[in-house]
């Protein structure tokens, strides 16, 4: 199941000449398989320590935020210690060696294990255990405290990792001896030793775990940890705070975030209250704030992390959502109920005290669309995920089946199609070139992607993926393994952000990756501009001149007009290495 797991320490990269072949125009790169074209033959090992560092450089100018486009402006950061040359540089010296990294390599061994262990079901969940079991105090003053066995179940579960954090600089160390009595003299009777660990070394996020007696009150945005034991993590100032969300390095975005303040009460001067509400689950706090319905930051940013956070548990996790966002419990409604089996709860609103085994705040990402299984407490990969997906969504096809060339059945393209920038111009005739090379075309604009359920199955009936670079492609995510993801890339020096977005992810996900990369000659800025201005001559200069100018003219201020000759072409690359004789 897990055997993608080595893979990524392996993935091949089809680079090194291609300072050269770049600086064609018509530039078109296929790999299929763990094979590369001819033209882009040297292959090499990827330094991915070495790609996400420098993307994180990046991130800090807000250089590569180019996916938070709806609404989400001035999400620049401040970034001590490098000057914004110092990245725009290392910009164009990384992307000319870094596009086209492909490896579908285990993808053969993964499907055999894939037929030999049966298919996760979510949906059985229910089915299986019946009614959540939350208890409500109706007499506020009685209360159960959580059986030691389930905190230790929880605790035994790899969450106790503090002894090998002593000397972490990003760790907080251990500290202290437990002093003092207990106020709370009902808590003191069977003094669980509840535990607190914090985890701030992430640059995405940070999280802190509780187990043992864990008591919730949201209205405050408080999580009590009573009685916390001597080798748990002990603040400096009594308390610490959390904002539950993945883009820490982003300022902007992380004050959506409302700060939840953890308290482990030892001494007693800050007694916990009592539990009105006792579950006998485990809980996750996160923040919805942040979301603006782009699919791509909603999967990325938090769908992705709660599945990383919250799978283990099999649906026997209450989620409680702090900025609780209708938009996103809604719009994510089949993936919510697939992790949990009860209804997220809205944290803010919330005046209960309720008290849990075991609590995290804060979700776990380990990049967008992008799951590492060495991170991955339990070794989930993104093939994992994107079963999990299948299984939510009830999606039929688990892997393509490439059809036979000569026959009725036609492979199937989905072309994700934008409407106010990055629109191809001439989609009527894409869309009769796709048909005319042998595909059967799906064209999919801003009304049909909405629905997300909906368009899942639809992407899931296709064997191959194409758009422009924008979060439609995030619905890779539904096509079953082994299918083809085609991603247009808008002019202006994009390559390499565009790869990392959407490029990079894709082995992981058992898919196969090609870029189009359109030439001066396919853009509507052409119209725009004159060919000796530095938008074409010197693209690099313009993103110098910040992400907002990036956005204005490349992103937004850009439609694309394929050349035909050139998009028949590959699509015909594509259709033979999708079928078979
Ligand atoms: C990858 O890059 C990082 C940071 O530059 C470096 O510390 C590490 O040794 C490199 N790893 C390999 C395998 O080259
Ligand atoms: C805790 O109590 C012990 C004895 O009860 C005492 O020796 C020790 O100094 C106390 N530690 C602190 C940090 O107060
Ligand atoms: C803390 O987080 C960092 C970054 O995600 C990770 O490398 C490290 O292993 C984590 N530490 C523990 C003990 O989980
Ligand atoms: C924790 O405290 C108990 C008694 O309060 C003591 O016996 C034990 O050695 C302490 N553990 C550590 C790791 O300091
Ligand atoms: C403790 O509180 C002081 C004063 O509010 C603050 O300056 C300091 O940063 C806090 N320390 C920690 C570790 O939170
Ligand atoms: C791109 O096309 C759309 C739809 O036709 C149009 O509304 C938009 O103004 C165009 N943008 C540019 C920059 O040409
Ligand atoms: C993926 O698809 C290609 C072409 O359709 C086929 O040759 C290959 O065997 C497939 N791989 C897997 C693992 O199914």
């Amino acid at each position: 199941m897990k055997a993608r797991g080595t893979e990524s320490s392996k993935k091949l990269v089809c680079g090194g000449a291609a300072a050269a072949w770049l600086l064609v125009p018509l530039l078109v790169v296929v790999v299929l398989k763990t094979d590369c074209l001819p033209q882009v033959t040297r292959l090499r090992e990827t330094n991915t320590t070495q790609l996400s560092d420098f993307f994180f450089s990046m991130r800090q100018y807000g250089l590569v935020s180019i996916s938070k486009i709806n609404g989400v402006t001035g999400n620049q950061v401040q970034y001590p210690g490098a000057t914004k040359e110092d990245v725009v540089q290392s910009v164009t010296q990384v992307s000319d060696e870094t596009v086209g990294k492909v490896s579908s390599s285990g993808l053969e061994s993964e499907r055999i294990s894939q037929q030999q262990q049966p298919q996760l079901e979510v949906d059985k969940l229910e089915a299986a255990d019946g009614m959540p079991k939350t208890t409500v105090n109706s007499d506020s003053v009685a209360e159960a405290p959580p059986s030691s066995a389930s905190g230790d179940k929880i605790a035994g579960d790899g969450v106790d990792a503090i002894k090998d954090l002593k000397n972490e600089k990003d760790f907080l160390a251990m500290n202290g001896q437990i002093n003092g009595s207990l106020q709370n003299s009902d808590v003191a009777a069977a003094a669980p030793r509840s535990k607190l660990t914090c985890n701030f070394s992430s640059r995405h996020m940070d999280i802190c775990a509780m187990d043992g007696d864990v008591r919730v009150h949201g209205k405050s945005a408080t999580v009590y940890v009573v009685v916390a034991s001597n080798d748990s993590y002990w603040p400096e100032n009594g308390t610490v705070t959390v904002r539950p969300f993945t883009r820490k390095y982003e300022i902007s975005t992380m004050e959506m975030v409302r700060e939840v303040t953890i308290r482990p009460s030892r001494t007693g001067d800050t007694a916990p209250p009592r539990c009105t509400v006792t579950h006998d689950v485990p809980a996750v706090v996160f923040s919805t704030g942040p979301d603006r319905g782009n699919f791509f930051h909603g999967m990325g940013d938090l769908v992705i992390p709660l599945y990383n956070t919250a799978r283990e548990y099999d649906g026997h996790v209450q989620l409680m959502a702090t900025d609780y966002n209708p938009g996103f419990i809604s719009h994510y409604q089949h993936v919510l109920a697939a992790l949990s089996v009860y209804p997220v709860i809205d944290f803010d609103a919330d005046e209960a005290v309720h008290c849990f085994p075991s609590v995290r705040v804060g979700i776990e990402t380990h990049g967008e669309l992008q799951i590492d299984p060495a991170l991955s407490k339990k070794g989930y990969t993104m093939m994992d995920f994107r079963d999990f997906l299948r299984s939510a969504y009830s999606l039929k096809h688990a892997w393509t089946t490439p059809a036979i060339r000569s026959s009725e059945k036609r492979p199937r393209l989905v072309m994700v199609l934008r409407e106010h920038s990055r629109a191809i111009t001439n989609e009527a005739e894409t869309i009769a070139t796709a048909t005319e090379v042998g595909f059967d075309v799906v064209a999919a604009g801003p009304e049909m992607v909405h629905d997300v359920a909906q368009f899942a199955e639809v992407v899931n009936s296709c064997d191959v993926i194409v758009g422009v670079h924008g979060a439609g492609l995030t619905n890779m995510l539904f096509l079953p393994h082994n299918g083809t993801v085609m991603q247009i890339i808008p002019w202006g020096g994009l390559k390499f952000i565009c790869w990392h977005e959407f490029g990079r992810p894709v082995p992981d996900m058992g898919l196969r990756y090609v870029e189009y990369e359109v030439d001066p000659e396919e853009t509507t800025l052409k119209d725009v501009y004159p060919r000796d201005h530095p938008v074409f001559t010197d693209p690099i200069s313009i993103q110098h001149q910040g992400f907002s100018t990036l956005f204005s003219i490349f992103l937004d201020g850009q439609n694309v007009t394929l050349n035909m000759d050139r998009f028949r072409g590959v699509m015909q690359q594509i259709y033979r290495s999708v079928t078979i004789t």
